[in-house]
């Protein structure tokens, strides 16, 4: 019944921006592109990983973070928000109904800005996932014109606009944490007001995005729709997706939790409390994916068996791997010149995340393991996520590297490849030379 009345909204809202669309741009309706793509680098301090969108009329590019928790984007509106097409939405309109916002207020005293308008919604949910600050009056909802590149699959294509993307305009008190020259935070949560989500409705593209992130210098890719994501020439990734659910927690509907039901660390099962893989009736303990967290945070007892596993493994094989004192955050590291290497990189045990049946895992090998923090020390870059933490298992943006990640949202299904790298492919590898005429 909920996402009955959901898509009723979702309809009334398509009407609704669509009609005062066209009074925008007649001619953006023309081309009806096949999926959208967007370029994602990796900040070398923060180690956030960032969006270019171009948002406002007159055009500027916007850097933000993206983030698979946030539901709806938001966008810092200081006095530097100058657009004359930004349009805040006022209190009860389909907008305000469908991004559930919880109050509606007139800010003042005049004139009236962007983030300060006359009866309009505010949600109060609005978080810096970075310092979990909530602005206390929340941010004004709003949408304004963003033009984003189309794509065949295998370049991008000519720019298409959305005239009304829906957003919060967020005080400048919320820009703690992000990183140097972004200015908020692109939504990629499991929501119906994500951006991902926005922009298929608007193209009537499947409700389906694909994440495919790079380590520093390398540029990774975001899809929007559906395949092929071609990674060279004729190499279509989507046929190297295993698929598993994505598991429905209420207490936390907007995060994507899949369902590890066991680890193997060199094929061999590690034991572990069951009891922390499932979520509890209060939404805590499982598995969910968090491109926020650079490394992977694994529940202090869990990450003492995997530890356990993996460190025995490599000081019992033939060529035993020397220990050397931890470089933070890490804690167990090795002498790089005590390890055997491959084109790939050290050899060390396969971690894998056994998911709906022991037939499909998703494999972290060495690339997505071993993280060469100085000249001296390769150390696994997995996390004691504490005692007592929300969540079991939080994937990072290490993991995820070099992995492609399809978001099935009308399935409720992930897509994961595992390293690409074994496939001789990378996320970096996306041709970015565009071919619009
Ligand atoms: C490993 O654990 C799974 C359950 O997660 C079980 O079905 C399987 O038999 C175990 N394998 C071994 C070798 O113990
Ligand atoms: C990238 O795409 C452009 C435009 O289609 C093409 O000319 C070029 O050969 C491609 N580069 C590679 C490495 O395939
Ligand atoms: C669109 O693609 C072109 C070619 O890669 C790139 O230069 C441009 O920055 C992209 N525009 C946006 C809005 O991402």
């Amino acid at each position: 019944m909920a996402s009955f009345i959901c898509s009723i909204l979702l309809i009334t809202y398509i009407i609704y921006t669509t009609s005062s669309a066209s009074a925008l741009t007649s001619t953006s309706t023309a081309f009806r592109p096949k999926a959208l793509v967007l370029t994602v680098s990796k900040d070398p301090s923060t180690l956030q990983y960032t969006t270019k969108l171009i948002q406002r009329t007159p055009p500027v590019p916007v850097l933000l973070t993206l983030d698979l928790s946030t539901p709806i984007s938001w966008v810092l509106c200081g006095n530097r928000y100058v657009s004359t097409t930004y349009r805040p939405a006022s209190c009860g309109s389909p907008p305000c109904i469908l991004a559930n916002t919880e109050r509606c207020r007139t800010c003042g005293p005049t004139p009236f800005k962007p983030g300060c308008n006359k009866n309009t919604c505010r949600t109060l949910s609005l978080n810096n996932p970075f310092t979990n600050v909530s602005p206390r009056r929340g941010g004004e909802l709003a949408t304004d014109v963003i033009r984003i590149n189309s794509t065949d699959g295998s370049n991008p294509g000519q720019l298409v606009t959305m005239p009304n993307n829906l957003f919060v305009c967020a005080p400048m008190s919320l820009l703690q944490g992000l990183a140097k020259g972004v200015s908020g935070v692109a939504g990629l949560g499991n929501s119906k007001t994500s951006l991902p989500s926005q922009l298929s409705s608007s193209f009537r593209l499947p409700r389906k995005f694909a994440l495919c992130l790079s380590p520093l210098r390398e540029n990774g890719v975001v899809f929007i729709g559906d395949g092929p994501y071609n990674f060279f020439p004729g190499v279509d990734a989507t046929t190297l997706l295993s698929y598993t659910p994505i598991i429905a927690n209420s207490a936390r509907p907007n995060n994507f939790f899949i369902g590890v039901q066991g680890i193997k660390v060199g094929n061999k099962n590690v034991t572990l409390n069951n009891f922390l893989l499932s979520i509890n009736r209060r939404g805590n303990g499982g598995t969910m994916l968090s491109v926020n967290h650079p490394y992977t945070l694994l529940q202090s007892s869990i990450y003492k068996a995997v530890t356990a596993a993996f460190d025995g493994q490599l000081r019992n094989s033939s060529f035993p791997a020397k220990r050397v004192p931890p470089v933070k955050p890490f804690t167990l590291c090795y002498d790089p010149t005590s390890l055997s290497y491959t084109r790939i990189g050290p050899v060390v045990p396969d971690i894998d995340l056994v998911l709906q049946s022991e037939k499909v895992f998703w494999r972290i090998a060495a690339t997505n393991s071993m993280v060469r923090a100085s000249d001296n020390a390769y150390c696994l870059g997995i996390l004691d996520g504490g005692k007592n933490p929300r969540t079991s298992i939080l994937i990072g943006g290490f993991q995820i590297e070099d992995n492609l990640l399809q978001f099935d949202l009308a399935k409720s299904r992930l897509g994961f490849s595992s390293s690409l790298i074994y496939d001789r492919l990378r996320c970096s590898f996306f041709n970015f030379t565009s071919n619009a005429l």
